[in-house]
């Protein structure tokens, strides 16, 4: 990819990263970009860098713009090291540029880098900085998603340069959502923002919340928003701040995802009465089989679905291990504005049920009980006791479904 143009002279000057597919354990099926932005003004900025591995293409990316020794300004929005670990080969090459930073990423980035070499300035919420013709407003948005993450406006141009908000990891020849949904289509760019909200920014819906308010309270005009991972989205701006304030407001479809693994096929075995008994309520179901489906596809499934059982055996007394592992995934993501329950099969003692329940419980969500527990294998009795546990917890789905 070369450098594109956003603006009236802001170009994307980032990376797109195809190949990769295992991003600090989250699944990218499609890849990701490293999206960093250069403002041509009288003295030039550049907003965030990109990965270490795809330094030599930023660089020539900014190159075909401007001699880097130009730069007189760098914000770095967030520390994360998808964005900040090319901040060396940028400042051996703008040696003049100040550094412009939240007072937690000044720290944080002083634990990767040497800080003395560089003319750092912290700014915060409300500070400015007047680039020629253009003033740049920086806004905090502490824990979205870390501490040290903030956003940069662009006044005269409308621009949100949003960090990781707002973002999907897709890589793409498309730079922009137009260009994007033209050549695939709306759908799979919202599956991709979903995935990616479910992923990194479900626990902190309520912080989107005030964030987005605090925004509009601003009074700032947005044109166009531009993330660092993904597409630009330049044609309805509006759209993607509707999903993030309905997905932080824990919007779900009116569904159930059967979330699973099974050792001998006695889980699974309860799993497909169970969903016929879902579907036959009137409510769509999707059977998601652990180890067969990747963590980050399958918390993307349980967070679309209002409902979601939880199938595990029993292995020594307690859960499946990729059951627990699920879990305790889950359970750092702080889900909110879900119902759960629980069934698998046993040998001889029994327990993953229980303790299934317990961690819903810990994560405080809504639960359906009591779960349902077969020995050894269902017979014909027990698969009509999963159709109604299938169909009565379809029916709680739907009473929780209405409350939202
Ligand atoms: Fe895309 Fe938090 O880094």
């Amino acid at each position: 990819m070369k450098a594109v143009e956003v603006k009236n002279g802001i170009y994307w000057v980032g990376a797109v990263d195809w190949a990769v597919r295992d991003f600090h354990g989250y699944v990218t099926p499609r890849g990701t970009s490293y999206n960093n932005y250069l403002i041509m003004d009288e003295e030039p900025a550049l907003l965030d860098t990109v990965k270490y591995d795809f330094a030599d293409i930023t660089v020539r990316n900014i190159r075909s713009v401007v001699d880097p020794a130009r730069i007189r300004h760098v914000v770095i929005n967030h520390i994360e090291n998808d964005h900040a670990t090319s901040i060396d080969r940028i400042m051996e090459m703008s040696p003049d540029a100040v550094i412009y930073i939240t007072e937690k990423g000044r720290k944080g980035l002083g634990r990767f880098f040497d800080l003395s070499r560089w003319n750092i300035r912290v700014v915060k919420t409300g500070d400015t900085l007047n680039i020629g013709r253009r003033t740049l407003l920086f806004i905090e948005t502490p824990m979205l998603h870390w501490p040290d993450s903030m956003m940069t406006y662009i006044k005269e141009d409308k621009v949100l340069i949003s960090q990781d908000g707002f973002g999907q990891h897709i890589a793409s020849s498309a730079r922009f959502d137009d260009e994007f949904i033209g050549c695939e289509s709306a759908s799979a760019l919202d599956d991709a923002v979903v995935d990616y909200y479910a992923n990194i920014l479900m626990p902190f819906g309520q912080i989107i919340k005030a964030k987005i308010a605090e925004i509009e309270k601003l009074g700032l005009e947005i044109d166009i928003i531009a993330p660092d991972h993904g597409v630009i989205w330049r044609s309805d701006p509006g759209r993607i701040l509707r999903m993030y304030l309905d997905m932080a407001e824990g919007k779900a479809d009116l569904s159930v995802s059967i979330i699973y693994d099974t050792m001998w096929e006695s889980t699974k075995q309860m799993s497909l009465p169970i969903a016929e008994g879902i579907k036959d309520e009137g409510v769509g179901c999707k059977v998601i089989k652990l180890r067969a489906t990747p963590m980050s596809a399958a918390i993307k499934e349980f967070w679309k679905s209002r409902g979601c059982l939880i199938g595990t055996p029993t292995l020594n007394n307690l859960m499946y291990p990729s059951v627990a592992e699920f879990l305790a995934h889950l359970r750092g993501l702080r889900p909110k504005g879900r119902i759960m329950g629980a069934f698998g099969s046993y040998g001889w003692g029994g327990g993953a049920v229980k303790e299934a329940y317990e961690e819903f419980k810990k994560m405080r969500l809504e639960v359906f009980e009591p779960g349902l527990e077969v020995l050894y294998k269902p017979s014909s009795e027990d698969e009509t006791k999963c159709y109604d546990f299938g169909r009565e917890f379809a029916k709680r789905v739907k009473e929780c479904h209405a409350k939202f």
